[in-house]
């Protein structure tokens, strides 16, 4: 029965999702032909080989074990359907040659890799990205990863993830594109596009949306855990960018590691079978996250390996990455007759059909000898810092402290984070080296060069408990400081300040904090830094405080004290020039905030499409509302400052009444009053009055950043149709779209006053 009505949701979501036909993924009828052709001539353990996705190390892993096979033997016998983590363009050319002269059918390797935002350049890491409400940049970004990558023979990224995050305790939430599904969805769609090109023009590249489905719920921010999700929760909030990744046509989709309600993603048949290839339409392929169809066995759902790979397989997991355990069993389980030759098939075909998409028969080597290299890089540096400008969000600027005069006289530099190019390229900046990077230090002394620009790192920061990978990114793992180097260093950090007339903060956390197994209990800022800017502002000098982080930390103190605030996020390889670029008013702050930024962690979820309790927070009496703290983000989702000002007016609907399947044009007046060019981003947000559920007290609906010289204006226009009106409904365990009234909004952020309603009859 739970089979056919799926089918059934299937058959209408042309029609639910906009009527646009669920796209098939980029491959072709002639790379399923091809694919098919191949596979007749394919033996059962050819077949398997390809399923098979070993890790690539050039040396050993500490903790890991080391196989006694070469790679090159594994590669002859046929084992290996793809590599990853294999960056080296001679090697990668090595094996491939392997591959295609040694082997009975000639198949290539598909080399995949972490791309996450970046490859030998760092763009800034995807929640600054989303920061820049800039689908383009986002598209842009992934673009110029993919040509790097691509160059050096890699033509599958595990990117982009689109993981919601509504908990910034889980250290993942800097990969994604934050709290919200609709500006999840608009980054996913350009990303996709960024990797694998438009429709009509497709470059040889392969995106992965990831993780599906709920990693970013994990209970308590801890990386892993289960995640807990109501099919409503799963619908409406954590699907949507993966709907828009699949309708953009991505490649693969990577299975999560977690159980989901229960049930491991990898051998999850609800998640992979119904909802992502019946109910969404993937035609594509599935890879499992690191070794997670292995352990399937330690989450102590499958009994022994042999039933990992049947339960992996039976839920339509393609490649294992990492664990071997199909390689080792699936032939076991194809002689015993318990996976058919047919579904054997049905695992091998799209990866197949991938490589003749990609061109990996006629092309299958890396090209990184030719010349274009250093000009390509060159070009995509000045885009970074371009970029990552646009992802700073301006928090707090009292008394126009920012932007400096470009005449200051001595500027002090401050902060564990104030002398690293590593960690500005961020979390998963596996090969863009650290020291191509700008630091922030470098950056203001490159921009005021008749200044005296000093630097004090002032404190130490670290993990209590440090990971195997912090040492991955290039960062510094410095060696702690004494009792007594650590007074001297504070001492030296508030000398400097008492000697200059602006003072910089560059606090915040290492990019290793921010990353896979980096789960926190706490959003402080991490050591001593709270007590170095409490020092440093009774000083009376001016402050800046940069954050650098993709978290949002416990800012309640220095929203009070500190008069300019700036979230830099890790803005990648060019960040310290951008910074530089902002600070002295070169480039004018326009980012928003992707998450609601919590007061303090006890406020966690907080995000501002909740849905309203019988008690709203603004009643006298019984509300949910803390006792301690204001139940409010300290800066509301949408939010940030620019160094001009606007005005956002004249919100003018098209109709008051449509019809269920009618659409309403919202129209908004947006005008530059300030001095300088600057570029805003209007929000447009909805809510559903009544219906067969509770909606959301506000929803973002359409969103749009423009740049307007001052004294310029711009009529905006959003539509409010029956797409943004759609919505799961857990009463009628299904998509509706209802008569009802709604509420529209159009402003700056998610707490925007300008309002109007319409009605949805019958
Ligand atoms: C992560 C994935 C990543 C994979 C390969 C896993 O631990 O969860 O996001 O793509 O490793 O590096």
């Amino acid at each position: 029965m739970r089979r056919i009505s799926v089918c059934l949701i299937a058959a209408m979501s042309g029609v639910l999702f906009g009527g646009t036909a669920l796209a098939q993924g980029p491959t072709s009828a002639k790379d399923n032909e091809r694919a098919n052709a191949l596979l007749k001539q394919m033996t059962t353990e050819e077949k398997v080989g390809q399923l098979n996705q070993p890790f690539f190390f050039p040396v050993p892993v500490p903790g890991m074990k080391t196989d006694t096979v070469s790679y090159e033997d594994r590669v002859r016998r046929g084992e290996v359907g793809s590599f990853l983590f294999l960056t080296d363009p001679k090697k990668i050319n090595e094996l491939q040659k392997i591959a295609l002269t040694e082997t009975r059918l000639h198949i290539p390797i598909l080399f995949g890799f972490d791309v996450i935002h970046g490859f030998d350049t760092e763009w800034p890491v995807p929640i600054a990205t989303a920061a820049s409400w800039d689908p383009a940049q986002a598209e842009a970004g992934q673009a110029m990863a993919a040509e790097e990558a691509g160059h050096a023979g890699l033509r599958w990224s595990f990117a982009p993830m689109l993981d919601i995050a509504r908990d910034p305790r889980w250290g993942r939430i800097s990969e994604g594109a934050g709290e919200d599904p609709y500006l999840g969805a608009a980054m996913a769609r350009a990303q996709v596009f960024g990797f694998q090109g438009r429709p009509g023009s497709p470059r040889p590249f392969m995106a992965t949306i990831k993780h599906f489905a709920g990693y970013g719920a994990a209970e308590g921010g801890r990386d892993y855990d289960a995640a807990y999700i109501s099919e409503e929760e799963l619908q409406n909030v954590y699907l949507p960018p993966f709907r828009a990744g699949v309708e953009a046509g991505a490649g693969t989709v990577m299975s999560a590691y977690m159980d989901l309600n229960d049930v491991p993603a990898a051998g999850n048949i609800h998640l992979l079978h119904d909802l992502l290839r019946e109910q969404m339409g993937f035609k594509g392929f599935v890879v499992s996250d690191a070794f997670a169809v292995g352990s399937l066995v330690t989450q102590g759902f499958a009994k022994d390996r042999l039933d990992a790979a049947g339960r992996g397989a039976a839920a339509g997991v393609n490649m294992d990455m990492g664990s071997g355990t199909y390689l080792e069993n699936l032939k076991k389980l194809v002689d015993a007759g318990k996976v058919s030759q047919a579904q054997l098939d049905e695992l091998v075909r799209p990866i197949l059909a991938a490589k003749y998409h990609l061109g990996l028969f006629e092309h299958p080597y890396a090209d990184a000898t030719d010349g274009t290299h250093v000009e390509m890089l060159a070009k995509h540096r000045a885009a970074e810092r371009t970029a990552a400008a646009r992802t700073a969000v301006l928090l707090r600027n009292e008394g126009g402290v920012l932007p400096l005069s470009k005449s200051v006289k001595k500027v002090a530099v401050i902060g564990p984070l104030g002398n690293s190019g590593a960690d500005m390229n961020g979390p998963w900046s596996l090969t863009a080296k650290g020291e191509d990077s700008v630091s922030v230090y470098a950056g203001i002394k490159a921009k005021l060069q008749s200044a005296d620009v000093e630097f004090a790192e002032g404190v130490q920061i670290a993990k209590a408990f440090p990971s195997s990978f912090d040492g991955l990114f290039g960062a510094k793992l410095e060696t702690p400081w004494s009792g007594d180097e650590a007074a001297s260093e504070m001492k030296k950090a508030l000398d400097l300040a008492s000697s200059s007339d602006v003072v910089v903060m560059t606090l915040g956390e290492l990019a290793g904090m921010d990353f896979e197994y980096s789960s926190r209990s706490s959003l402080m800022l991490p050591g001593k830094q709270q007590e170095l800017l409490e020092k440093i502002q009774a000083m009376g000098k001016p402050v800046v405080l940069l954050l650098f982080s993709t978290r949002p930390l416990d800012l309640q103190w220095a929203s009070e004290h500190i008069p300019a605030i700036m979230d830099c996020y890790f803005g990648g390889t060019e960040a310290g020039n951008a910074v530089a670029d902002l600070l002295v008013g070169d480039a004018v702050p326009g980012g928003k905030l992707p998450v609601s930024w919590p007061r303090a962690a006890g406020q966690i979820p907080v995000y501002y499409a909740h849905t309203e309790s019988h008690k709203p927070y603004d009643s006298k009496e019984f509300t949910s509302r803390y006792w301690d703290v204001e139940t409010s983000p300290l800066y509301p989702f949408g939010y940030g400052l620019s160094y001009s000002t606007f005005t956002i007016s004249d919100l003018k609907l098209s109709a008051k009444s449509s019809p269920v399947n009618g659409a309403i044009k919202a129209t908004a007046m947006i005008t530059n009053t300030g001095a300088v060019a600057a570029d805003e981003v209007v929000q447009l947000y909805i809510h559903q009055k009544y219906g067969s559920a509770s909606r959301p007290v506000r929803e973002l609906k359409g969103f749009e950043r423009v740049t307007l010289k001052p004294g310029e204006k711009r009529e905006v226009t959003f539509t409010i149709g029956h797409d943004e009106r759609n919505y799961w409904s857990a009463a009628k365990n299904g998509w509706v779209v209802e008569p009802s009234e709604f509420d529209v909004w159009v402003g700056d952020s998610s707490a925007a006053t300008l309002h109007d309603s319409f009605i949805v009859a019958e």
